[in-house]
């Protein structure tokens, strides 16, 4: 179905900054999502196009509002690992010890589900995902609501994740009934995924929670190759979303590997017409005009912050080839490293 059909709801946006000055708004959202309705809402990782994770029907409606494909599974969110226990075959001590350490916030488990998740919220797998998230408008919004809420980010399927209620606006307007506008979300990218129903827990999407610190708390932790290559053709992923490509500028966009200097000389050279440099903010004096930063070179949660806001910033100004400077790949520039490498469709430059 194309999404230019789509019966136009009218899409109420609402303030929450502050959950007790804006306690209203998140009543009314709460109430919504109990209706089997759909709302926008901030986390601190990315905004989240939220349903009743075990309403079908509801859960269809975020299938639709994002033309996001049928075999890719969503995150329920919760406020407590006692809201998940109902939910799941198995509850293992790993998942108890992420727990302790990492919820609230920005790092989602895949466990065995029961048959009480709905198969289209995983997608037909015998698997689901799980998130608390730390966001206070978020978990009063869950709790407010009564039902564990399948939320995927609130971009339409293909383009960046919103990290602003504006972005949430630009792609979603029209298709969901609510969207409460927290502000800008602190991470700026989407959390951590990993997944305990194997033998040896494993990564699936990097995120604010860093492969380093996930290993000191399990032990053993295996970086599924997803994470920095392509997959093979005809490759079943171990997650769904991560064949797709994702986090894309209109833009043709390349990742350049280079030290300062060398990226420098590189964007003197290829200067021109709808050309442009994404790049961390010490080059941008350095360039001039056609330079968009994400952030300091040694600063990678502000380049996770910065990084999905740069890629529409580029779109908006029009950029036909986009050259984006690599940044480092340890820690939470793993994951910035991630998007960025999926947003190039895995061009990468070595200079
Ligand atoms: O930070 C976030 O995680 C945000 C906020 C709103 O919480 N949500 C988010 O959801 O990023 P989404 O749907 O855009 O990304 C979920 C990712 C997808 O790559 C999906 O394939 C994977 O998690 N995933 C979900 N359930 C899975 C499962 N059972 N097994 C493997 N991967 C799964
Ligand atoms: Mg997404």
């Amino acid at each position: 179905m194309s999404l230019e059909t789509e019966t136009k709801l009218i899409t109420r946006i609402l303030p929450a900054r502050d959950v007790e000055t804006d306690i209203e708004s998140i009543k009314e959202a709460a109430q919504l999502l109990s209706q089997g309705k759909l709302v926008v809402f901030p986390t601190e990782t990315v905004y989240g196009i939220g349903a009743n994770a075990l309403d079908p029907d509801a859960v269809a409606g975020i299938f639709t509002a994002k033309g996001r494909p049928a075999d890719n599974p969503l995150i329920t969110h919760v406020t407590s690992p006692v809201d998940i226990i109902p939910l799941v075959k198995d509850y293992p001590e790993t998942a108890k010890k992420l727990a302790e350490v990492f919820w609230p916030g920005p790092l989602t488990i895949v466990l065995h589900k029961n048959d009480k998740i709905p198969a289209i919220t995983s997608a037909g797998l015998d698997t689901a995902s799980f998130r608390i998230p730390s966001h206070p408008v978020a978990r009063a919004l869950i709790k407010l609501s009564g039902v564990p809420v399948a939320a995927p980010s609130a971009n339409v399927s293909g383009s960046p994740s919103p990290t602003t209620a504006r972005h949430c606006i630009t792609d979603l307007n029209g298709r969901v009934d609510m969207i409460l506008d927290g502000g800008k979300c602190g991470v700026g990218l989407e959390s951590t995924v990993v997944s305990l129903t194997g033998s040896v827990p494993r990564l699936l999407r990097p995120g604010a929670v860093t492969a380093e610190a996930l290993r000191e708390v399990l032990g053993e932790l295996e970086i599924d190759a997803s994470v920095t290559a392509r997959l093979e053709e005809g490759c079943v992923p171990v997650s769904p979303g991560m064949k797709y490509r994702h986090y894309a500028p209109h833009a043709k966009l390349s990742l350049v590997h280079a030290r300062t200097e060398d990226f420098i000389c590189f964007a003197g050279d290829k200067s021109g017409d709808g050309i442009f440099f994404l790049t961390f903010d010490e080059d941008v004096p350095l360039i001039g005009s056609a330079a968009v930063s994400y952030g300091a070179k040694d600063d990678p949660a502000a380049q996770a912050r910065e990084l999905f806001s740069a890629l529409r910033r580029l779109d908006e100004a029009g950029a036909v080839t986009v050259y984006a400077r690599a940044p480092r790949k340890t820690g939470v520039g793993l994951a910035v490293y991630n998007r960025l490498l999926r947003a190039a469709g895995y061009d990468e430059i070595y200079l």
